[in-house]
């Protein structure tokens, strides 16, 4: 069971004046999958904030997998993509590709994600929109995967063939 931990990224949700719906939602769509959600932590949009905190957590050697939801629209404050891209010793652009390319089935909003997803060390991040039902959609577009990668990335040898499409 891979640990994980979940970030929603929200001024408002960490000032109190919004419940954060989106955080537990994904929380119980991983755990629902498999995933034993470790951590999670309301931040403000803040980069080095954001940073920080990515940071902390893939560096702990705890968190196979980090999924933050919220602030990669086009909103002045939106900064979880450059956060992101700043943590990151590798990308993995095709998470957000199969996000919106799943995502534009459903809405041609989904181009304004600007998600990213990436590996720092041993821990693969995820970015997900903030809105519950735009985090549901862009997860389930790449959750059956994950385990797949997160085998590879933690130096097991995984047989790709062998796995579902
Ligand atoms: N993706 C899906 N699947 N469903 C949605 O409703 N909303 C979009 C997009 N991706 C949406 C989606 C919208 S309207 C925006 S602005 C961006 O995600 C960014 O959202 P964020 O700023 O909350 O991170």
């Amino acid at each position: 069971m891979y640990q994980c931990a979940v970030l929603t990224i929200s001024d408002r949700s960490f000032r109190g004046e919004r419940p954060d719906e989106g955080g537990p939602l994904v929380s119980r769509l991983l755990t629902d999958a498999g995933f034993s959600v470790a951590h999670t932590e309301i931040l403000p949009d803040e980069q080095a904030d954001i940073e920080a905190a990515l940071c902390r957590l893939a560096d702990s050697g705890d968190f196979p997998l980090i999924v933050t939801t919220g602030g990669t629209g086009f909103a002045p404050r939106d900064v979880t993509p450059e956060a992101t891209l700043a943590v990151c010793d590798r990308l993995a652009p095709g998470i957000p590709e199969a996000m919106r390319y799943a995502s534009m089935q459903v809405t041609n909003r989904a181009m304004l994600s600007r998600a990213q997803a990436g590996i720092r060390r041993g821990t693969l991040i995820i970015n997900l929109p903030g809105s519950p039902k735009a985090a549901r959609e862009n997860l389930e577009a790449v959750l059956p995967a994950l385990s797949h990668g997160l085998e590879m990335l933690s130096g097991r040898p995984a047989d790709c063939a062998k796995l579902p499409r």
